[in-house]
């Protein structure tokens, strides 16, 4: 027997190991068969997966990011109130909780592939309902049918990423679904920068439709996920599937060690199976992460940044517009370029732990900066910003930066590889509920809190969450890097079973 352990304290040389045989033979305990050569190798039909996670994610990050600067021309042209307005805006967010449980439920049910090709539809749709609303309540229609695509793909997208990457690829391309993200956003920032002088929020809106219906035809053509397919007891076409996706691989021994970990656990799960003890571990993880991901304070920034460069001392719309779409929209999008090429060679661990410590010293620095930014006349007639504002920039690039090396795309990473297969689905759909739970929360509460206790302790406030993140990590987080999704499930049945 050999020793298969993924480790968790890295300073105490601590790991949590379960013993597996070294046969070989496709067995329950046996480390899967990793081809070297087949893991190098992106294939024509790994760049269609790779496609529909970026299209996934390129929509969700539009659709999250273009509403600050819609709001604006749909206000007057359609005179909202102010709930209203807080409507269309949140509602999004609220769409996309529900989106994301029914995601998970479908990707069980109808296949990875076909739930994909469901968001397609449905941000098409959405962004139409939008663009051509006569009124209100057509408005707030279409607000939720593309919140709930935004739901709906943000679990379909990167299970389907996590099942169909080669092992050593897996962190690369679901930290490509966190690029894409990125990317939206900044095109959001971008295409309501050019769209603001005409007020065209319906082109805003509108313009996802294209993207949209691209990613409908590209889901059309796609591979379904091996795994899901064999957990359909078809066989056959899942040895059809993982030939075309990697033709390299000795897929007959990689399908017999799926239906081996598949077989551990026959049956169908049910949402009560997905809370059981033996999972427990995995579900508080994947919510955790979730949730650690949101509360310190990604969306704050993200949504509020023109205020909060406003409040620095950056007075004009045009200064406010072009810091936010270049140091926050622009650096969000390079820097996940960093996780994208140290994931699946430093590990989750190291770079969750490394930005997590990053945005904590930022966003402290982000709250003393405000304790010294002038607030009244003397900053309504100043022409730049104080050093203090300029502090505070910079230390908020930090903690973009910091950001997005780190919780964006490991927390997705984690979140897609912790889970069994059994109740993956709905597993990575309460999860990315409790993410989106979260956003609602502080995206919503947000303003509020800054009224009730003032910028710089909201700031301390993020950053006492990021100390309680490291923190809860750097015990609980195992390292996931190198390991096959059976491998994780079979630890996860030991160290259970060993409690
Ligand atoms: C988060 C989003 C966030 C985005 C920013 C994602 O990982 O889930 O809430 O807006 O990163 O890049």
């Amino acid at each position: 027997m050999v020793r298969d352990c993924l480790p968790t304290r890295e300073a105490s040389g601590e790991e949590l190991c379960v013993d597996s045989s070294p046969t070989g033979v496709p067995a329950p305990d046996a480390p899967l068969p990793e081809p070297p050569q087949s893991g190098q190798t992106v294939t024509p039909w790994l760049m269609v997966v790779l496609v529909v996670v970026l299209f996934s994610g390129g929509l969700f990050g539009y659709d999250q990011g273009v509403i600050s600067g819609a709001l604006h021309g749909m206000t007057q042209a359609l005179s909202l109130s102010q709930i209203v307005v807080e409507v269309v805006t949140s509602w999004v967010t609220l769409g996309a909780l529900f989106g994301a449980l029914a995601g998970g439920e479908l990707a069980d049910l109808i296949g990875r592939k076909r739930t994909v090709l469901i968001a397609g539809a449905m941000f098409t749709l959405g962004a139409l309902v939008q663009a051509l609303a006569p009124d209100t309540i057509i408005l707030v229609a279409g607000r939720l049918i593309v919140g709930a695509g935004v739901g709906v793909a943000a679990v379909a997208a990167p299970l389907y990423a996590a099942e169909l990457a080669p092992t050593n690829l897996r962190g690369r391309f679901i930290s490509a679904y966190q690029l894409a993200i990125t990317v939206g956003i900044f095109l959001a920032y971008l295409v309501d920068g050019w769209l603001s002088e005409s007020d065209s929020w319906r082109m805003m809106l509108g313009a996802s439709a294209v993207p949209g219906l691209l990613l409908f035809v590209v889901a059309l053509v796609a591979p379904e996920s091996p795994r899901w397919l064999m957990k359909m007891h078809r066989r056959p076409e899942a040895a059809a599937e993982l030939h075309k996706i990697r033709p390299g691989v000795d897929f007959e021994a990689r399908l017999d060690a799926i239906e081996a970990a598949l077989r551990e656990d026959a049956g169908g799960a049910s949402w009560g199976e997905v809370f059981q003890r033996e999972w427990r571990r995995p579900l508080m993880i994947g919510i955790g992460l979730a949730v650690f991901q949101q509360v310190t304070g990604i969306n704050a920034i993200i949504y509020y940044a023109d205020q909060i460069f406003a409040a620095a001392g950056f007075v004009t719309q045009s200064s406010q517009t072009t810091v936010t779409t270049w140091a926050i929209g622009g650096v969000n999008v390079l820097a996940t370029l960093i996780a994208i090429a140290f994931i699946d060679r430093l590990g989750r661990r190291k770079l969750l732990l490394a930005g997590l410590l990053g945005m904590g010293i930022s966003l402290g620095v982000v709250g003393a900066a405000f304790q010294f930014i002038l607030r009244g006349p003397e900053v309504a007639a100043s022409v730049a910003p104080s050093s203090a504002g300029l502090v505070t920039l910079v230390a908020l690039v930090g903690f973009i930066i910091c950001f997005a090396f780190s919780m964006g795309p490991v927390v997705w990473t984690v979140i897609n590889e912790v889970f069994p297969g059994r109740i993956r689905g709905r597993a990575v759909a309460v999860a990315t509920a409790a993410n989106w739970g979260a956003a609602f929360l502080v995206s919503q509460g947000f303003l509020s809190l800054v009224d009730a206790i003032g910028d710089g302790p909201s700031f301390w406030l993020f950053a006492l969450f990021c100390g309680l993140g490291w923190i809860w990590i750097y015990h609980a987080v195992p390292e996931t890097k190198g390991r096959s999704l059976e491998q994780i499930q079979r630890f996860w049945q030991q160290s259970g079973s060993e409690r």
